[in-house]
């Protein structure tokens, strides 16, 4: 109905917003699709030195990914808003990412969103793959590969999670989200995979 179109047309909007571009163009630091692996996501923002940059990125890219689901999870079935809802809301947001309609469809590869997405689903889902992609980044220091590994996980995370007294959350359209949402980052990541299996991925916090 109208109400589900306007609300995940609005969560498309949001996700559109790329902040490492709005973010690099408010701070004077050069377009992050111009230097490093010309992705315009946290990660790579962080190769321009600056780490407030990289760190506000971070924070906006996966608010915007948790926002517009945490408002439906909250104040969705006052509006008669069910889980279908919640979860075509979060691939909306986590798609404008991917593919932007401010900036003619180039988007990120969409880590930071995605787990603004899972925190806005069920903290615990969020909170776990979070914790996959720390512990990767931590031990071995390249941010591409705990992307790969926390999308690996989440499907995992997912089931373990719903398994439990989970409400509404553990529903066919949310699991749906998660899946397609997995599959589409370890997409966007071909080319880090590639690199990493040449042993030509950057690690973090260094230049290149
Ligand atoms: O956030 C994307 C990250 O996983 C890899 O970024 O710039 O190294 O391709 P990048």
């Amino acid at each position: 109905d109208l109400t589900t179109l306007a609300v995940v047309a609005a969560a498309y909007l949001i996700g559109s917003l790329s902040f490492a571009v709005i973010v690099s163009r408010v701070m004077g630091l050069s377009d992050p699709r111009s230097y490093g692996s010309k992705n315009p996501g946290a990660t790579n923002v962080l190769r321009s030195g600056s780490k407030k940059a990289a760190i506000a990125t971070l924070l906006l890219d996966g608010a915007k990914g948790w926002l517009p689901v945490w408002l439906v999870v909250h104040w969705g079935s006052a509006w008669g808003l069910g889980d279908g809802t919640v979860a075509a809301v979060g691939m909306a947001a986590f798609l404008g990412h991917l593919f932007p309609v401010f900036f003619r469809f180039q988007g990120g590869k969409g880590v930071a969103t995605a787990a603004g997405v899972l925190l806005g689903f069920e903290p615990l889902l969020g909170l776990a793959t979070l914790g996959s992609w720390l512990f990767v980044a931590l031990v071995l220091r390249y941010s591409s590969l705990a992307a790969v590994v926390a999308a690996l996980f989440a499907p995992g995370f997912y089931v373990l999670v719903s398994g439990e007294s989970w409400s509404w959350y553990g529903s066919p359209s949310v699991a749906l989200a998660v899946a397609v949402m997995s599959l589409l980052l370890l997409w966007r990541h071909r080319g880090n995979i590639s690199r990493l299996i040449a042993g030509q991925e950057s690690k973090i916090g260094s230049k290149k």
